[in-house]
């Protein structure tokens, strides 16, 4: 499948999906968001594709948000479609049932922080800079960074970062818990690379459970998250990948996982 405002290269079970406006610092207009959508829908469906690392391409930006003239143009029921598409795309990088790392190379702001928060971990270039610049634009957030940001760093965080539109550092959204780690620009795609070997070591129906017991168990009544997670638990003892971690610790060698 060929893309216009993406990048998508899989080998090996990694799959780098990349947005690819840098002329634009990777804003996001309609057909990049449809796009975005097509290909992580194809890569969630492809049972040979492990892990997926999102960025951006130039070097500048992971995406520096909704596109502005694009967005302009909406009224009200334009507004709540452009919303909704949004959410679908965050939604589908959340659920997909495999870990999707973020390499935040630059400006991650408005949507583009959004979509980084919907990712299962965020990696950040020591340049890279983040928020919910959209108050400055007279909207809010509109791709679930209300809901997302909230649940990621305190509350009163959240909301001074929403309220005022300041943009962060990378250290200060390590710090607040945006991101997992901060590494030197030029090391970012070699981090992310080890993070994605490391996963890709991981037997992934028990990665599918980790990431279904904590999006899903922590939504929930705690006695039906704890429920949730027995269940899940008893079903990665009906994996292939279970016997043989058990089995490979007990002799002593190292686990080869298959998926099965
Ligand atoms: N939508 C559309 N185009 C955008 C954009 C966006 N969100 N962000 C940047 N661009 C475009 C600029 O219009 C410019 O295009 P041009 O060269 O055709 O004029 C190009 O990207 C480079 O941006 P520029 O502003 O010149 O770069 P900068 O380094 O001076 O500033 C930012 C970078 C990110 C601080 C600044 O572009 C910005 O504030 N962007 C908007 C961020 C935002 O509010 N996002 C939330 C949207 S809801």
């Amino acid at each position: 499948m060929s893309y216009e405002c993406i990048k998508v290269d899989v080998a090996d079970g990694l799959a780098r999906v990349s947005i690819n406006r840098p002329d634009k610092l990777n804003a996001l207009n309609i057909r990049t968001i449809c796009e975005l959508i097509e290909s992580f829908t194809a890569l969630r469906d492809d049972g040979s594709v492990r892990v997926v690392v999102l960025t951006g391409e130039g070097g500048k930006s992971f995406a520096a948000g909704a596109d502005i003239p694009e967005l302009r143009e909406q009224g009200l029921l334009g507004g709540k479609t452009f919303s909704e598409r949004g959410h679908r795309l965050c939604n589908l990088i959340e659920n997909l049932g495999k870990p999707v790392i973020a390499a935040v190379n630059g400006f991650a702001l408005g949507g583009g922080c959004e979509i980084a928060m919907a990712c299962t971990v965020r990696i950040a270039s020591d340049k890279a800079k983040l928020g919910q610049p959209e108050i400055t634009l007279g909207t809010i957030p509109g791709y679930g960074g209300t809901v997302r940001l909230s649940r990621l760093v305190p509350r009163g965080l959240a909301m001074e970062l929403m309220l005022t539109g300041r943009i962060i550092g990378a250290e200060e959204a390590l710090r607040i818990g945006l991101v997992n780690k901060v590494v030197a620009h030029d090391d970012l795609e070699a981090e992310t690379s080890k993070l994605a070997a490391l996963l890709m070591s991981k037997p992934p129906f028990a990665l599918k459970a980790v990431m279904e017991a904590v999006l899903h168990g922590t939504e929930i009544a705690f006695e039906e998250g704890c429920r949730l997670e027995q269940d899940l638990f008893a079903m990665t003892c009906g994996t292939e990948d279970f016997r043989e971690g058990m089995s490979a610790f007990i002799e002593k060698r190292e686990a080869k996982f298959t998926g099965r």
